[in-house]
């Protein structure tokens, strides 16, 4: 929308454009059929209007051409929106490959921020211009929202599970970041800022540390997790063997792949995968395993359980025969 008419918030990602224009489309057929329905109810009302005291109107009987079209063009209509609203949505559902992936946790009242740099932000969050992005979100406490009008992109952030949403951003400048599901008594007060920057500033910035504004720079989320896997002991089992047995599947090159388990399902090793696979490991119990594995439901932050992934992924390119860690702590 053009800023002088500032009725909506401004486009400032690749979807934005795309989103009001299925919005204004639906604006455009309630518009239409609302004052189609109005004008002639009011021309109706004065054509077909009782004349005399004593006039009685003819029985109307149907009329198939009548009815055909009342109900093909409707259902042609109704069918174009869904058609067109699904495919938005499969869009807005599926991050591309090369996204930058940020973790995301809410608790009341804020929003935490890791980056896989090792930036930590508050409330804010910076990203470069031109580069999809992709936030894994989960809660600390209760259900929160996370929406940026501006990239017209909102989604539940939910305790217990992970949701994920992606943007690019097309504009550089700040926009608003607020929190849309009420969430206690600071819920208006969840808000932020997302910062869109130009790569050579957004360079800048990632190298510029502390001192900009609630930035801390520690170690990268998958270095902490290699340093977690071994304290926490799942280096044990799962990359190395006990008394000669190997007790756990191997995770070099888990991450994004097919898992076979002990029912016969096969499913994706994905970030709710591995999160359920730490906090609950009997859910699925991998083919050729026994459920041996302890669970550490309440042992772990759920930052932690993001650093723990972050490593878990960083083991994607590894070699799968050796197993071993491309980052080691
Ligand atoms: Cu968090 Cu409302």
């Amino acid at each position: 929308m053009r800023p002088e008419f500032p009725l909506f918030p401004e486009q400032a990602s690749t979807v934005a454009a795309h989103v009001d224009a299925l919005y204004y489309f639906l604006i455009g057929v309630s518009l239409f059929f609302a004052t189609l329905i109005f004008l002639l109810v009011v021309s109706f009302a004065i054509k077909y209007r009782r004349r005399s005291e004593d006039e009685r109107p003819q029985p109307i009987h149907g009329d198939l051409r009548l009815e055909l079209v009342w109900t093909i063009i409707p259902l042609g209509i109704a069918m174009l929106i869904f058609v067109w609203g699904a495919n938005l949505y499969f869009t807005l559902s599926s991050p591309p490959s090369d996204a930058l992936n940020l973790y995301v946790v809410g608790k009341q009242w804020m929003w935490k921020i890791q980056h896989p740099t090792g930036q930590r932000e508050i409330n804010q969050l910076h990203v470069p211009v031109g580069q999809p992005v992709k936030l894994t979100m989960t809660s600390e406490d209760v259900i929160h929202s996370f929406f940026v009008p501006a990239f017209r992109i909102k989604m539940d952030v939910v305790p217990g599970r992970y949701t994920t949403t992606w943007f690019e951003a097309t504009k550089a400048g700040e926009y608003h970041l607020f929190c849309t599901e009420y969430c206690g008594t600071n819920h208006s007060r969840m808000i932020g800022r997302v910062v869109v920057m130009e790569p050579v500033q957004y360079e800048q910035w990632l190298q510029s540390g502390n001192g900009t504004g609630g930035v801390a720079v520690g170690e990268a989320p998958m270095v902490v997790g290699a340093r977690l896997f071994k304290e926490q002991r799942c280096v044990t089992c799962h990359a190395g063997s006990v008394g000669g047995l190997v007790l756990g599947p191997s995770l070099a090159g888990l991450f994004g792949k097919a898992v076979q388990l002990q029912t016969g399902e096969t499913v994706t090793a994905d970030e709710s995968y591995l999160r359920e696979s730490i906090l609950n490991p009997t859910a699925k119990i991998v083919a050729g395993y026994q459920p041996l594995m302890p669970t550490y439901q309440g042992q772990i932050s759920e930052d932690e359980l993001f650093q723990l992934i972050a490593y878990i992924r960083s083991l994607e390119q590894a070699t799968e025969t050796t197993g071993e860690a491309k980052v080691e702590p």
